[in-house]
């Protein structure tokens, strides 16, 4: 079986940031008061506004060579993606079996009544969006840090990744948990470890093949050994 697990890198070629790096979203903006329950808790207005600026620049965004090769994939050989994006990309290229561990960011949560769908609108109406079936307040269904990952997502990964004969690790820098471990369980369960990456990770050093690409460049130089 052939998994791939992807991270923010492989949207950068679309024109999303990243997270870490020189350019990432980390840089310029702390993650503490952006992207944490206590954060919405405190201030939910410049949470949702900085979700609605990143959903406008998501809905401008085309899905890259990277995540189409990778729906191909699927089509060919049954891949799977698990990914720690919640941008929808994979889905827009024509992926269906996409795991989302850090949920989507065109799906929203009402915190009063629980319901949970998809409002695609940008821009938003209000912000702070409130729910329309009971008036609540909507926050978006991502994880956040210090949440857990939803369980059924989660267990399929875990179950993939130990299943996966070639784990290609695409555009992650490997270092939130508990994504950043698949790697590690499909290699110890006998996979054919991949990385794409332009920049050495923490996986580097277990990697079977490394890519020192981006994200489209570098699936070309694999895609003919695993068709
Ligand atoms: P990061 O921003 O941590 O890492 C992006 C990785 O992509 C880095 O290792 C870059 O070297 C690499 N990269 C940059 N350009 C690339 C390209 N063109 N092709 C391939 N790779 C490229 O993003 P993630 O690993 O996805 O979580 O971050 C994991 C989680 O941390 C995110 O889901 C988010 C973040 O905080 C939450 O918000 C909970
Ligand atoms: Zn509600």
């Amino acid at each position: 079986m052939l998994v791939a697990l992807t991270g923010a890198g492989i949207s950068a070629e679309s024109g999303v940031p990243t997270f870490r790096g020189e350019e990432g979203l980390w840089k310029r903006y702390d993650p503490s008061r952006l992207a944490t329950p206590e954060a919405f808790q405190r201030d939910p207005k410049t949470v949702w506004e900085w979700y609605a600026w990143r959903r406008e620049v998501i809905a401008k965004a085309e899905p890259n060579e990277a995540h189409r090769t990778l729906a191909d994939l699927e089509r060919e050989k049954g891949l799977w993606v698990i990914t720690q994006n919640v941008d929808g990309l994979h889905q827009r290229a024509g992926s269906k079996k996409v795991i989302e561990l850090h949920g989507n960011i065109w799906r929203v949560r009402c915190l009063s009544c629980g319901a949970r769908f998809y409002d695609r609108r940008v821009p938003l109406k209000e912000i702070p969006p409130r729910c329309g079936k009971c008036g609540g307040l909507l926050r978006p269904d991502v994880v956040w840090f210090g949440e857990p990952l939803p369980e059924d997502a989660l267990r399929k990964a875990y179950d993939l990744s130990a299943r996966a004969e070639v784990f290609l690790v695409i555009g992650t820098s490997a270092t939130v948990y508990p994504a950043a471990e698949l790697p590690l369980i499909a290699k110890r369960s006998g996979a054919k470890v991949i990385e794409i990456n332009p920049e050495e990770t923490p996986l580097t050093p277990f990697a079977d093949l490394s890519i020192r690409k981006g994200a489209s460049e570098g699936l070309r130089e694999v895609v003919g050994d695993l068709i």
